[in-house]
């Protein structure tokens, strides 16, 4: 058990992967992947579930807890507000790690610039902090550079529940001094975080609360099976509408965070570009549906196992197959980037239209740096598939770009360095382990 060893507001920084750092990896293409890859917690609901402690004064526990650097942030988050926070298991096992989070006693509920800058997820704890304190502060969110991400859904829906909303200096400030009151709140956009925060909110607020246009993404159901397991009231859960009856408080539980479905995408992508073959463990084809779909399509062969998913590709090389991103259960933004690195090398075009946000085709002339055909058109991009990519020094600013280089660099010719790992390591733990045990030539060049 590893515990923080100067009081609550320790850092738990030396416990867990560092969040800033500029690495490089190393990649010599050309290599089939072959082999099994275990599939980690995702850090998309456990961000969320991290948030959730914050409901109740008693313990919360989740395992297959991901080792990545956005954990870190949220976990010191936590830390800032008061929150006693453990984590215990090791750093390689496949089982993921296990956190305690025992909100009790919380000693301030403002969220700093320094935590919030590197992690957008943090504004996940306005609806918690608000509904339990009547009170909250986080500075305006940083994290990928994409687009321009705002947070008025957030805002907007705790003000429909009754909260104040100032903003001052970089902060916003959410108060509802008599507690929250549940209502209808109807999202004119599907937005996985404002659901998330909402549904944490109305959990405690007074009476009914229905949020209608809700996010149905795995990670939302995932959540609401833990509040569920807190002695939360929510029904429709799945569906685009959800009802909360809310309760006084919530208490004691015990959650395994959902498999990560954009890892498990990414390693499909993975086996296919280099038509190798490999089994994706401790995970499941249903969270990867849409995109399963496509490599289907596109003459990839993907298959559900006991426990995972094989990835095959049988023909040597994949078609082209046209993909819009789409809310859940459409075809995920956060594959799109992975998704376009295999069309780079496929047997005619594609047409890759993004719709969930502007400004997320960052990739593109970092793949045409290594030989790529795209050609972008406002939210839609043409890729001509070639026959070779060569390796070249690349670098991305946000974390599903980056990996798409990694994916490009496993087939391209020679060498491909890419530059600002720390985007990697905010969302995939040990990349290179993984990649390595299944016969990848790659290493991490430490500075
Ligand atoms: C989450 C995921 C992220 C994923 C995204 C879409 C986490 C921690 N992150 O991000 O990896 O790419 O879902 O699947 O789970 N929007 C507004 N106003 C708001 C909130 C969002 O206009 O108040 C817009 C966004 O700019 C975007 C769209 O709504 O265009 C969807 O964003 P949203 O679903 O909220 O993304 P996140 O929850 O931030």
């Amino acid at each position: 058990m590893v515990a923080p060893d100067t009081g609550a507001r320790a850092p738990l920084s030396e416990h867990l992967p560092r969040t800033t750092g500029m690495d490089r990896i190393l990649i010599r293409g050309g290599n089939r992947l072959s082999g099994t890859i275990p599939i980690s917690g995702a850090k998309n609901a456990a961000l969320p579930l991290m948030a959730a402690a914050l409901l109740t004064e008693k313990t919360l526990r989740l395992t297959n807890l991901p080792y990545l650097a956005d954990i870190t942030s949220m976990a010191n988050l936590l830390i800032q507000f008061g929150v006693e926070v453990s984590i215990d298991g090791d750093n390689n096992g496949e089982n993921g790690r296990a956190i305690d989070m025992t909100a009790a006693q919380i000693l301030d509920t403002t969220a700093p610039y320094d935590l919030v800058r590197k992690m957008r997820a943090s504004v996940l704890v306005l609806g918690p902090l608000v509904a339990r304190f009547g009170n909250a502060e986080v500075s305006l969110p940083g994290g990928c550079a994409i687009g321009t991400r705002p947070i008025d859904l957030h805002l907007g829906g705790l003000e429909t529940l009754g909260a104040e909303i100032e903003l001052e200096g970089g902060y916003v400030r959410v108060t509802a001094p008599k507690g929250l009151t549940g209502a209808r709140v109807e999202f004119p956009k599907v937005s996985v975080g404002a659901t998330e925060n909402l549904m944490m909110a109305a959990c405690l607020a007074k009476g009914e609360t229905e949020l209608v246009n809700a996010a149905r993404e795995p990670e939302i159901v995932d959540l609401a099976n833990c509040l569920t397991a807190m002695g939360a009231k929510i029904g429709g859960v799945g569906t685009d509408t959800l009802t909360i009856q809310g309760v006084d408080e919530l208490g004691a539980a015990e959650h395994r965070i959902l498999p990560d479905r954009i890892e498990t995408g990414t390693y499909a992508v993975a086996a296919a570009i280099t038509g190798g073959d490999v089994e994706l463990r401790n995970t499941d084809y249903a969270l990867i549906a849409a995109l399963a779909e496509k490599m289907e399509e596109g003459g990839i062969s993907v298959t559900a196992t006991e426990g995972g998913v094989k990835v095959a590709c049988p023909n040597g090389r994949v078609d082209g197959v046209d993909v819009k991103t789409e809310p859940y259960p459409g075809f995920p933004t956060d594959l799109q980037a992975q998704y376009m690195a295999l069309m780079t090398m496929a047997r005619g075009a594609s047409m890759i239209t993004e719709t969930i946000f502007e400004n997320r085709f960052m990739h593109v002339p970092e793949l045409v740096r290594m030989g790529a055909n795209i050609n972008v058109h406002d939210s839609s991009a043409m890729v001509r598939g070639v026959k070779r990519l060569t390796g070249a020094p690349v670098m991305a600013t946000d974390l599903r770009a980056s990996v798409s280089l990694v994916l490009a660099g496993l087939a391209a010719e020679g060498e491909t360095i890419v530059n600002r790992v720390y985007h990697l390591d905010r969302g995939y733990e040990r990349l290179e382990q993984k990649l390595a045990a299944c016969g990848v030539d790659i290493e991490r060049l430490k500075t």
